[in-house]
């Protein structure tokens, strides 16, 4: 057995490995923007934010797209778009960045913790039921890290107690559940363009509906109350009295950005998903170590970052997930340990604990904490051999840390 890097040993990365840069830039990009700044039009309802919507749309398979700031005001929005306010309940997973929660906490509803499943990481249908009550209006299922949540059974869920389903895709761009794009098949789709994210302008977010009156409502709540497309000072109806609308608007450079990288997605997705599923079966074959399931009827799997369970219970005495993360990244293999806390354990959550209600949380609790790994989607865009290398780094750690 070879020395572990972390404890003096060479690394298995001898030379590092080659990891493009995320987000991806483009030449024609820059030129774009370029454009775009001395042309004096930036935003609100510019022509590549029109234009993204309508490709995204498009891609996407969706009838609408409403581009906004964030994809934490989108979740926002998407709830106040379907009625939810005031004491509303609203199912979100233990599992997710603290967005999904917080989002229905503005509305004055109230998140409701449900579990997650222990192999895709999303929410678990299983205990979903346990959690409704009289006052649940809506789901939100998180797509997570590189996995589908299990739309079929949440949707027969919301058909039978008449719940709403908003579709928090915010990791799961070019992901297709039974061959319908992630977001289309609940009633609204939310998904963010923040930096770190599969598509990525910095900061942004879209809404995807099929539903015209929703489209409608999203477009005027997102841009002040203007009707779709209606600039400043242009005709177009005011909005409906009652219906408080915000300035959650973002600017052509942002579209424009991501107009480009669209260009890019499904070739990129596809890429990622066969690298992915390389590396897989090579990981699984490590004692201890499992990789977040695929969705279980996705089509296509697309990967926000790439996601791995240790087997915390076999490992030595006093070696930690945290520790099996420092010895995988000193072999020069980057590996970290997620977000570590259950969304209502988080950092910033800062939300008082008598304005949401967990339901079910057991196996969160254990699996986000003691077991969760992940690297960079850029991992899945190296060379077979640099992806060979990072299976190998993970394998020499596990073989040293690993007790049956
Ligand atoms: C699952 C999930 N939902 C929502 C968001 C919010 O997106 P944004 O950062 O664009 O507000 C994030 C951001 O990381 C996320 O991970």
């Amino acid at each position: 057995m070879s020395k572990l890097a972390i404890n003096g040993g060479s690394k298995v990365f001898e030379t590092p490995a080659i990891v493009p840069k995320w987000p991806p830039v483009y030449p024609e990009t820059a030129e774009k923007l370029k454009e775009i700044y001395l042309g004096h039009k930036w935003s609100f309802y510019g022509p590549q934010e029109i234009l993204f919507n309508e490709k995204y749309a498009e891609y996407t398979g969706a009838k609408y797209c409403a581009m906004m700031a964030n994809g934490t005001v989108t979740l926002e929005l998407a709830l106040q778009a379907l009625g939810i306010g005031d004491g509303d309940e609203v199912i979100v997973p233990a599992h997710t960045w603290l967005a999904t929660g917080e989002a229905v906490v503005y509305r004055r509803a109230v998140p409701v913790v449900v579990d997650i499943e222990p192999d895709t990481l999303c929410l678990d249908p299983n205990k979903i039921e346990a959690a409704i009550t009289s006052k649940t209006k809506a789901i939100i299922p998180v797509h997570l890290f590189g996995s589908i949540a299990d739309m079929d059974r949440i949707l027969e869920i919301a058909k039978k107690h008449n719940l709403y389903v908003v579709e928090d895709c915010a990791h799961a761009h070019g992901g297709c559940w039974d061959g319908k794009h992630v977001g289309t098949l609940g009633n609204i789709g939310s998904f963010s363009f923040q930096e770190s994210k599969i598509l990525a302008s910095g900061e942004g977010g879209a809404c995807i509906t099929n539903d015209e009156q929703l489209a409608e409502i999203l477009g005027r709540l997102s841009h002040i109350g203007y009707q779709y497309a209606a600039k400043q000072g242009q005709k177009g109806t005011p909005p409906p009295m009652g219906l408080l609308c915000h300035n959650y608007r973002v600017t052509d450079f942002q579209a424009a950005i991501l107009l480009s990288q669209l260009e890019h997605l499904k070739e990129d997705t596809q890429l990622r998903e066969e690298s992915a599923e390389y590396m897989r079966k090579k990981l699984n074959a490590i004692p201890g170590i499992t990789v977040q399931a695929r969705g279980r009827k996705a089509t296509t799997q697309s990967f926000y970052t790439y996601t791995m369970m240790v087997d915390n219970t076999h490992l030595k005495e006093g070696i930690t997930k945290k520790d099996v993360c420092a010895a995988v990244t000193a072999e020069g293999a980057a590996l970290w340990e997620g977000w570590g806390q259950p969304m209502y354990r988080q950092r910033l959550w800062s939300v008082k604990p008598e304005d949401y209600r967990i339901a079910s949380n057991e196996v969160a609790e254990d699996i986000v904490m003691n077991k969760i790994m992940m690297t960079s989607l850029t991992w899945l865009m190296t060379s077979r051999a640099d992806q060979d290398k990072y299976c190998d780094a993970v394998a020499k750690v596990m073989e040293e840390y690993y007790v049956d």
